[in-house]
């Protein structure tokens, strides 16, 4: 049976059947929600004929957004959101059609990637989508010491400054200073202004005993160059303050990021400060001597990368080594980038081209959208995971792919 995947056209209906799915609270601001982060003509729905007749059976919505990439090139991306579906009508196919949908719809908009943060790892995969960036959670103590004798210089010229997220144009600030930035920080992906907006949108519901969340630019010569999202968790233990601060998106470079890391570890009343998602390669574990000085470090996975059209996709980013290498790609959602391609690197830049050559490799689309903001892949060969025909090929392959420092985490959206 074929499922019909078509735009939403009742937003109040959209909204209800989301709020089912996720079981929230629900608030007089989720409306707002709906309204700021997703156009209405990014939302769309699935109504089985024997589904429930309140509540779609199933939505889905895209976020308009911009992903930089290795080399430092910005691209527009499809961002997957609001995926959800009715309980009554779960396993039935519903997803599976809105992924096809959503595939056939960027393919046919030419946007050749689409991206996402995944509820459970166990979903994505089978639609193609690799996870292609980590993020840390590290939690370290008041006055924790920094050193980084060569960012000195450059650091002692930066000044902070804190604002609250929902003063007027402070979502703008924090916009521009993401899209200057994010060529030099690839993996980061930059909302519409309306999705910064939305960060700051905080109904009272949602900030019973909790202050507004608060931002901290990092500013030189009166520019922002840097800034973090915080909010300060009141914690008191045997009359000593001992709070939290928890750090949420954080961007910047090097010295712009250690004049940020200072003066998060050095807020009157606290005494932990939890960054939740920097990059794997984020220079505070080097500053502060490896993972056993902080106070605890998780991995989690960060964003999963799909490639919604390989030959568009692989010469957008730039590569760090050179390859030469017949890739036979298996894709069941998009089948128009199935078959056997030659993927080539050389002096930085990439070419696809579709070939009869014999395969060198054989592997499911999703590896491709994994390593292709410069994670790393490798492992994946010795995981079996990936077939080789070739010796040698895949090593040959996943090198070019990678880059120097792993990709930023990218914003939950
Ligand atoms: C996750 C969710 C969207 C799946 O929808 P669904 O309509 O039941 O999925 P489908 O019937 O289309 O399943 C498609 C395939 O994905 C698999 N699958 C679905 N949900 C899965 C999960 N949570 N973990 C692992 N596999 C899953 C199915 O087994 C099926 O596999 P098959 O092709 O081998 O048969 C739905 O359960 C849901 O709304 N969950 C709560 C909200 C959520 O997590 N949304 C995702 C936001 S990122």
């Amino acid at each position: 049976m074929s499922i019909d995947v078509r735009l939403s056209q009742d937003a109040q209906k959209y909204l209800a059947t989301d709020q089912l799915v996720w079981f929230g609270e629900v608030t007089d601001s989720d409306a707002e929600h709906l309204r700021l982060g997703l156009p209405e003509d990014q939302r769309f729905v699935v109504d089985l004929p024997a589904g429930p007749e309140d509540l779609h059976s199933g939505i889905y919505g895209v976020r308009p957004m911009e992903l930089s990439l290795p080399g430092g090139s910005v691209v527009p991306i499809a961002g997957l959101t609001w995926v959800g579906v009715h309980p009554d009508v779960r396993r039935r196919g519903v997803l599976a059609a809105m992924m096809t949908d959503h595939l056939t719809r960027c393919h046919d908009a030419g946007v050749a990637i689409s991206a996402l943060h995944a509820s459970e790892t166990g979903i994505y995969g089978r639609f193609g989508y690799g996870m292609a960036a980590l993020m840390l959670q590290v939690s370290i103590g008041r006055g924790t010491t920094f050193t980084a004798p060569h960012l000195e210089e450059e650091a002692s010229g930066i000044t902070t400054q804190l604002v609250t997220m929902s003063a007027p144009g402070v979502t703008d600030r924090m916009r521009a200073c993401q899209v200057r930035l994010a060529g030099d920080l690839p993996g980061t992906i930059v909302g519409s202004a309306d999705f910064f907006a939305l960060m700051s949108l905080e109904p009272a519901e949602a900030l019973r005993d909790k202050e507004a969340r608060r931002v901290l630019f990092a500013r030189r010569d009166g520019e922002d160059v840097g800034f973090v999202g915080l909010r300060r968790e009141h914690k008191w233990e045997r009359a000593r303050p001992s709070g939290t601060v928890v750090v949420g998106t954080f961007c910047g470079l090097p010295a712009a990021r250690l004049a940020l890391a200072r003066r998060v570890v050095d807020i009157d009343l606290m005494g932990t400060t939890k960054l939740e998602a920097i990059g794997a390669d984020d220079p505070l574990l080097g500053w502060i001597g490896g993972p056993r000085d902080t106070g605890d470090l998780q991995t989690w996975d960060s964003t999963w990368i799909r490639l919604v059209d390989v030959g568009a996709a692989w010469s957008l980013r730039s590569f760090e080594g050179d390859c030469d290498v017949v890739v036979e790609v298996e894709d069941r959602s998009a089948p128009w980038n199935a078959g056997r391609w030659r993927l080539t690197a050389s002096g930085g830049s990439g070419a696809a081209r579709r070939t009869d050559d014999d395969a060198d490799v054989t592997l499911d689309v999703a590896v491709l959208g994994a390593g292709f903001l410069g994670h790393g892949i490798g492992g994946l060969l010795r995981a079996g995971l990936v077939r080789q025909h070739r010796s040698g090929a895949y090593a040959e392959l996943a090198r070019a792919m990678r880059t120097l420092l792993a990709p930023e985490p990218s914003i939950g959206f």
